[in-house]
């Protein structure tokens, strides 16, 4: 039987990598999180010194860069250049940088190659922002993961208190509207739904019922 292939996408703080861990975890597929991967280059970024308002220095930071993801104890690590940056990548700093970081064409362009090979053998979760739409066009399951900005920053604001950060719901909430703003509105491969996404609003739902909502589906559309 082939393994298929679910694309997940959605806003900041939707619940896409929680939902798209437990789906994975009930299907045996991979799961993998397309968003690091930005995330890891804007560390690199940081790291190096280089403005993400300097293009050609990011293309060049892209192409020498070796980005990869493995699994221990179960959980996705990434490094980069062989530095283990799975923890670093998640600071309110990197998250102010890399909408920015992603919307360089250069940078996506390395990224989808990488993202695409990831896919092939299927078995897999992805998520992200543009997997329906680009980077996996005929995955077998595309859902849209939704929720109110209200309740997003509450979630990334307990997610962001549980790693001891100090935070501020009313920042949070004008951080993620304004992430949100730069990534639905980049000219390359936008945060959009996909015209055969399923759409899920896990505003009022718990992890446990959007993850049924996402099986629910599969066994729906997935023919194997
Ligand atoms: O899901 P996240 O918050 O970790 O993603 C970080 C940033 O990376 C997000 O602001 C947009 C970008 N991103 C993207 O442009 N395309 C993807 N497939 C995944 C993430």
């Amino acid at each position: 039987m082939k393994a298929s292939i679910i694309a997940i996408d959605g806003p900041a703080g939707a619940g896409k990598s929680t939902v798209a861990k437990f789906v994975a975890k009930r299907l045996n597929y991979v799961y993998i999180d397309t968003g690091a991967m930005y995330r890891a280059v804007a560390w690199a970024a940081q790291d190096k010194n280089i403005s993400p308002a300097n293009e050609d220095a990011m293309a060049e930071l892209t192409r020498t860069l070796s980005i990869q993801l493995y699994y221990r104890d179960g959980q996705q690590r990434i490094t980069v250049d062989g530095r283990d940056v799975s923890e670093e990548i998640r600071t309110p700093d990197i998250s102010r940088i890399v909408s920015a970081v992603s919307a360089i064409p250069a940078v996506r362009n390395a990224l989808l190659d990488l993202q695409r090979q990831m896919a092939r053998a299927g078995g897999v979760v992805m998520d992200g922002r543009d997997i329906g739409t680009c980077v996996l066009p005929n995955a077998d399951v595309k859902i849209f993961l939704i929720a109110s900005i209200d309740e997003r920053a509450r979630r990334r604001c307990l997610e962001l208190q549980e790693k001891g950060f100090v935070t501020d719901l009313e920042q949070l909430k004008q951080e993620i509207a304004l992430r949100d703003k730069m990534d639905s509105e980049r000219e390359l491969a936008p945060l959009r739904q996909a015209d055969d996404a399923t759409l899920i609003d896990t505003s009022d739902m718990t992890i446990e019922q959007a993850v049924d909502a996402i099986i629910t589906e599969h066994e729906k559309r997935y023919r194997p």
